[in-house]
């Protein structure tokens, strides 16, 4: 069956559209980090409360592997006196009773995989 052209052509417009929609998304926190109350604190591109995610992801970008086990062990267990520059010390609480051991290493995966951005100053 040959395919018509207004097919092919309405493909050549949709197609870059919808691979340009989670570009357009990626400042935005997505679901699952809302869903485990990390959106309260935190954004991808600036500070709220805690550091922004895209800040943390600066700073273990040279060997996420150990990144990823200390951010897990935060998430669960809080952490303090990493960003006191730009949180005036407060701290982060512990989340283990919250998230799943599976849901921390998913929100670790997710934070070390932004494009990491070098903290103002
Ligand atoms: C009540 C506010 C609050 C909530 C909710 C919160 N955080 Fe934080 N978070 C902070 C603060 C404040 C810091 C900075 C603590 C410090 O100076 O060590 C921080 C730091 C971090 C860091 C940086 C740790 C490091 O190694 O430098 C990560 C990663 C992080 N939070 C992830 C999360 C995730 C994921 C969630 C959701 C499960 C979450 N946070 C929920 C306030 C919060």
């Amino acid at each position: 069956m040959r395919i018509p052209h207004t097919i092919w052509i309405l493909g050549m417009v949709a197609i870059p559209l919808l691979s340009t929609l989670p570009v357009m998304a990626a400042s935005q926190m997505p679901e699952f980090t809302k869903k485990a109350g990390c959106a309260m604190c935190h954004k991808i591109d600036g500070k709220l409360i805690g550091p922004a995610f895209a800040w943390v992801a600066d700073k273990y970008k040279d060997d996420k592997e150990a990144g990823k086990k200390i951010i897990v062990d935060r998430i669960a267990n809080g952490s303090s006196g990493q960003w006191i520059i730009y949180t005036g010390g407060i701290i982060m609480p512990p989340y283990r009773a919250q998230t799943t051991e599976a849901q921390r290493n998913e929100l670790a995966d997710y934070i070390l995989e932004l494009d990491p951005v070098a903290p103002p100053g």
